[in-house]
């Protein structure tokens, strides 16, 4: 049996996330991976693969980086879990309060998706209100029922839970404008990135600040991407903005399972104790929420990238990219159809057909030309251990590719697939 047939056995979509199923990658890409290190992954087989993956970008130094490891492992050595809050619990909390400028407290977690719920439930606490704003180009900010209800994906949530989300836009404070004045005195919150494949426009930030404010709204920013990645402080810090609540995760401990909800005192302190009589807000009590060696590997994660240029090697590193990518693609004379483009530390690309709508056989020729080349590239994720090797191995493989997908424009992509092309995640049916 194959390790896809086995994975697919004993787990409902053959893995922990959708963006890991099969139908998300070519058929020749591996089934099952082994081990990484820096910038590379390993299936069983030991073949090696260059990753722009990066474990759904929670890796943002490399891969078994062995200063963050050494640190989670003493953490293990001190016990990992004990039966009071543990010293490095203290010491996490201290440390991301004294970093993000919005935060006066935190609540840790291991995944994003509780901590972007938490959120939206301390946000539901704190107004009184039920409804919620969130910005509809953002693909993934929970699976829990109140964002989930608002894709396709629909099946098992209750129906009005389906209503309580609303959508706007990006860039777009209009949307906004419009969305709070249909529901006068009903909005929660207002939930998004700060950005993600666009950087937000000059003033649409503080826009949706100020909107916040001017009508009694909680602010949510999720970082769970941004965060660690566009600035040490959160892509707040970089654009100069004040969300009331915000929440990192993915790269904050290099892959460790951290995740948090953080933000203002009055806000946050719902989720307190000491406050005799007030009614309770039951935030966040997770057994493992304050897991010792992820904390640690928090604590060295930060320290590490207080002593290494790793954020500006991200964007370096990515301007790099797009304008190689770019200038291969006009090379091989497929300029109109794959484009590379994105915020420079978090770049993106697009496959596209004659017509310039996207295209997933085309993304998924382009996968299976790159990684039969020794690229594993579903989408681009970057890390401190891309270097120049590891850019010059892409560029080889990009030439490669780019001539089978020359081809593959001029005869029909099926011709060059060896699988079936990728699905989208929120898809409705199967
Ligand atoms: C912006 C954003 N928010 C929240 C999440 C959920 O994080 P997790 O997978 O750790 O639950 C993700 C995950 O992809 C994300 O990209």
């Amino acid at each position: 049996m194959s390790y896809q047939d086995r994975l697919l056995k004993v787990i409902p979509g053959g893995a922990h996330t959708y963006s890991r199923g099969f139908d998300q990658f070519p058929a020749n890409a591996p089934q099952i991976l082994a081990s990484g290190k820096g910038a590379y992954v390993v299936d069983p087989e030991g073949r090696q693969y260059l990753d722009y993956g990066m474990a759904l970008r929670a890796v943002h130094i490399g891969y078994a980086e062995d200063e963050i490891d050494a640190a989670a492992v003493a953490q293990i050595h001190l016990g990992n879990n004990l039966t009071r809050p543990s010293l490095i619990e203290l010491d996490a909390a201290e440390l991301l309060v004294d970093l993000i400028d919005s935060v006066d407290m935190v609540k840790f977690t291991k995944n994003g998706s509780t901590s972007v719920s938490a959120a939206v439930k301390l946000a539901r606490a704190y107004t009184g209100r039920e409804l919620v704003a969130r910005c509809i180009e953002h693909p993934f900010l929970s699976y829990d029922d109140w964002f989930i209800g608002s894709t396709p994906l629909t099946r098992g949530i209750p129906q009005q839970t389906l209503t309580q989300t609303k959508l706007f836009q990006y860039n777009d404070l209009t949307s906004l404008e419009q969305l709070i004045a249909a529901h006068p005195g009903q909005m929660a919150c207002v939930v998004l990135e700060p950005a993600a494949t666009e950087p937000p426009r000059d003033g649409f930030l503080q826009g949706v600040q100020a909107l916040c404010r001017q009508h009694g709204i909680v602010f949510i920013l999720d970082e769970m991407i941004t965060g660690f990645r566009w600035h040490l402080k959160g892509a707040q810090h970089l654009y100069g903005v004040q969300p009331d609540l915000c929440t990192f995760g993915k790269a904050m401990a290099n892959g460790f399972s951290v995740s948090c909800v953080a933000g203002r005192r009055d806000i946050m302190e719902l989720g307190s104790i000491e406050a005799e009589g007030r009614e309770r807000v039951f935030l966040l009590s997770t057994t493992h929420g304050a897991e010792m060696a992820g904390l640690g590997a928090f604590v060295a994660t930060v320290e590490f990238m207080r002593r290494n240029p790793v954020v500006e090697h991200l964007w370096r590193y990515g301007e790099r990219l797009i304008a190689l990518m770019a200038q291969k693609a006009s090379a091989h004379g497929i300029a109109h159809s794959f484009k590379a483009g994105g915020v420079a530390c978090s770049p993106y690309y697009l496959t596209l057909d004659a017509a310039g709508a996207v295209s997933l056989p085309l993304r998924t020729l382009f996968c299976q030309e790159m990684i039969r080349n020794g690229v594993l590239m579903p989408w681009i994720a970057l890390s401190f251990r891309h270097g120049d090797a590891e850019l010059a191995q892409t560029a080889h493989a990009l030439d490669r590719s780019f001539a089978v997908y020359r081809r593959a424009l001029d005869e029909g992509v099926e011709k060059y697939l060896v699988g079936p092309a990728i699905k989208p995640v929120f898809r409705k049916h199967n």
